[in-house]
């Protein structure tokens, strides 16, 4: 904090969750609000990085000295990250991607029909950013760090999801009632590829973006 260990590096931010439409007035969504992406934002900005954030539909002010670019689907996050983290030092993933899409996008509003079930809604896979991030490296020695919700298990859960998606810092969240969603506090541990653990008390999204500032730095040396 106060230090600029980050200048000179170009900070690629992902924030907020994805909607996938289903018809021009519904979508498929999630409960990230997006403030953990944006104290991420704020955290770089202070430590004198330069901020690319990818926003998708949190509704949040612009934060002060990052370049904000809007996604509203996972298919639009994808090529909006994949552009910016050619010229990154550090890829974090903190948006909410939908895992899947409706298959088919009506183009007029899907209508309820009088004694008719409705019709199944058919989903597919959306590609996994954060996977494709990791395993395709824009530039040697770029940083990629995910983040991982979890119910249970949560470590366990947390060491195989970082091994899977090949990224070098997870930060895994338990779900609960007055954490992550929408909340101002977060409580986690960040996961290192190299065996690391480091958990952050429940407090501010600021400590923890900040704690996610400390290790990326450490790993620049
Ligand atoms: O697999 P899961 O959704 O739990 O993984 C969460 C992490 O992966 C987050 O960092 C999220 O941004 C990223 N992710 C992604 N593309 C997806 C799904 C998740 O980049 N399709």
């Amino acid at each position: 904090p106060g230090v600029p260990d980050l200048a000179g590096r170009h900070v690629v931010i992902s924030a907020g969750g994805t909607r996938e439409p289903l018809d021009p007035v519904r979508y498929l969504g999630n409960r990230s609000s997006g403030k953990q992406g944006y104290a991420l934002a704020r955290t770089a900005v202070a430590r004198g990085a330069r901020v690319t954030l990818v926003e998708a539909n949190t509704g949040l002010p612009d934060p002060a000295g990052a370049d904000v670019l809007r996604a509203g689907t996972a298919v639009q996050l994808r090529e909006a990250v994949l552009k910016a983290a050619e010229d990154a030092d550090v890829v974090v993933m903190a948006a909410a991607v939908a895992d899947f899409r409706p298959a088919a996008y009506a183009t007029g509003k899907i209508k309820k029909k009088d004694g008719q079930e409705p019709a199944p809604v058919a989903l597919v896979r959306n590609p996994d950013i954060l996977a494709e991030v990791a395993a395709d490296r824009a530039r040697p020695g770029q940083i990629v760090v995910g983040f991982a919700a979890e119910t249970d298990d949560v470590l366990a859960n947390g060491r195989a999801k970082l091994r899977r998606k090949g990224c070098d810092l997870l930060v895994v969240n338990e779900v609960g009632e007055r954490k992550t969603f929408g909340s101002e506090e977060n409580e986690a541990v960040v996961l290192g590829a190299d065996g690391g653990e480091t958990a952050v008390p429940y407090g501010p999204k600021e400590a923890l973006a900040d704690t996610v500032w400390d290790l990326v730095a450490a790993r620049f040396g």
